[in-house]
């Protein structure tokens, strides 16, 4: 399975033997599906050549703190901003003591005091120095800091000693990476997603619809599969790749996506509705094109069936979330929604605003419950679903203990 698939990997590799196993790791990553960006410490490019991570990843390799051109580019916040996780492997003594002491004296450690996304390291030294009370100090320091640990191993090391030291074969530290990403928040639990937006056709030619690309309820069905849950998709004709993981079901019209989320509805645990069902449709479709001989023409339109209010009244155990799509008064019209549609919970997102919203790679929230509120700031949609989802997890486990 592609459990890295959208997933954006910053691996740092510092001075070491091991430097060498590096590629082996951005390889691996890159088979999960991510995306991966290296930077490296100085020390590292005596071990291995940037060139040959350039040439494996296809992007530029980072090795300057104060380089002109990449601070214009990929500067250190950038590249914080940008990984959804960080891999420094390996981690030599002398990094990791730095790292430990807050020290940002080159490109590696200054990305790191200013990224924000779990960082994960893999050391990779010496039996004797890895053992060292101030290594240990180090170690211990950055775990109760929320750094997770990986190895090292056991064997024969480079330079003969044998003992713990070694660091961890790269597909494992792959899969740790992975692992990261699967919070179990949702497991065994039964999700519906809706998503994109839905087309109703006027003739053979025309049809009626809006400018959703199915970004964000894509982003959130593969989140909900991270957090181990069983999900069915339900995308309207959007160009999007299925997640991987995911039970997809492509429709055209909203009364297609109404049966088919209807079909699944009485087994789900959790419905998240972000699709941008269109509100009215042709109330007869014409056989055949109309003509454009007058200067007017009617239509006459009819509601859609509205799907959400359908599954959140046919079963209030179903832990149901909606959307709100704004252009003005967004607290005030998704709070509304929230009561009329009987929803655990609503997502509201400005429409027109350059926070996100309709076909952006962006979005924000302001997401409202009974007696809660939290907003989720504007970052990439896969970061936001990820989000969203923790909190849907949060609030589904608190509805189902009390
Ligand atoms: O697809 P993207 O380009 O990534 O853009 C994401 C998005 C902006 C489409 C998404 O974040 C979003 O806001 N989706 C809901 C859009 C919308 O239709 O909102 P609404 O306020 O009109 O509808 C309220 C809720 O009722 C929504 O959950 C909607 O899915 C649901 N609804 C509406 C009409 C209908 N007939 N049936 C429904 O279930």
């Amino acid at each position: 399975m592609n459990r890295l698939q959208n997933k954006k990997i910053l691996l740092g590799v510092t001075g070491g033997i091991a430097a060498y196993k590096a590629a082996e790791i951005l390889r691996e990553c890159q088979t999960m599906g991510a995306e991966v960006r290296v930077v490296m410490t100085p020390a590292a490019t005596e071990f291995i050549t940037p060139l040959t991570f350039q040439a494996l990843s296809g992007l530029p390799v980072h090795t300057q703190l104060l380089d002109a051109e990449e601070e214009s580019g990929m500067g250190h916040i950038n590249l914080a901003r940008w990984a959804d996780a960080v891999l420094v492997a390996p981690a030599s003594a002398d990094f990791i003591a730095r790292f430990a002491s807050g020290m940002a004296n080159d490109l590696l450690t200054t990305l790191l005091l200013a990224t924000e996304k779990k960082v994960l390291l893999a050391p990779a030294m010496n039996r004797a120095m890895f053992d060292d009370p101030n290594t240990q100090k180090n170690i211990k320091q950055l775990e109760s800091q929320g750094v997770i640990i990986l190895g090292p191993g056991e064997g024969v090391q480079a330079c003969g000693d044998v003992g713990q030291g070694r660091m961890l074969e790269p597909e494992i530290l792959a899969q740790a990476v992975a692992d990261h990403f699967q919070t179990g928040e949702l497991a065994g639990l039964n999700v519906i997603v809706n998503a994109g937006p839905t087309r109703e056709a006027i003739d053979p030619v025309r049809y009626i619809s809006n400018h959703s690309s199915g970004k964000m309820g894509f982003a959130l069905a593969q989140a909900c599969v991270e957090a181990g849950a069983h999900v069915t998709l339900v995308a309207g004709p959007v160009q999007l790749e299925t997640p991987s993981g995911v039970e997809r079901i492509d429709v055209i019209s909203a009364n297609e996506m109404s049966a088919a989320v209807m079909s699944k509805a009485s087994k789900a645990d959790i419905f998240i509705a972000s699709a941008a069902v269109v509100d009215y449709t042709p109330v007869e479709i014409a056989a055949n094109k109309i003509k454009k001989n007058a200067t007017e023409m009617q239509l006459i339109l009819i509601k859609t069936p509205d799907i959400l209010t359908a599954v959140s009244t046919q079963d209030s155990s179903t832990f149901c979330v909606g959307f709100a799509a704004e252009t003005d008064n967004l607290e005030k019209y998704a709070k509304a929604k929230l009561e009329r549609k009987s929803l655990d919970m609503i997502a509201a997102n400005w429409i027109g605003r350059d926070t996100g919203g309709f076909n952006n790679d962006y979005n924000a929230l302001s997401v409202f419950w009974k007696n809660g509120e939290q907003e989720i700031h504007s970052m990439p949609k896969p970061e936001v679903a990820r989000e969203l989802v923790t909190l849907i997890a949060k609030r589904y486990h608190e509805k189902n203990t009390t």
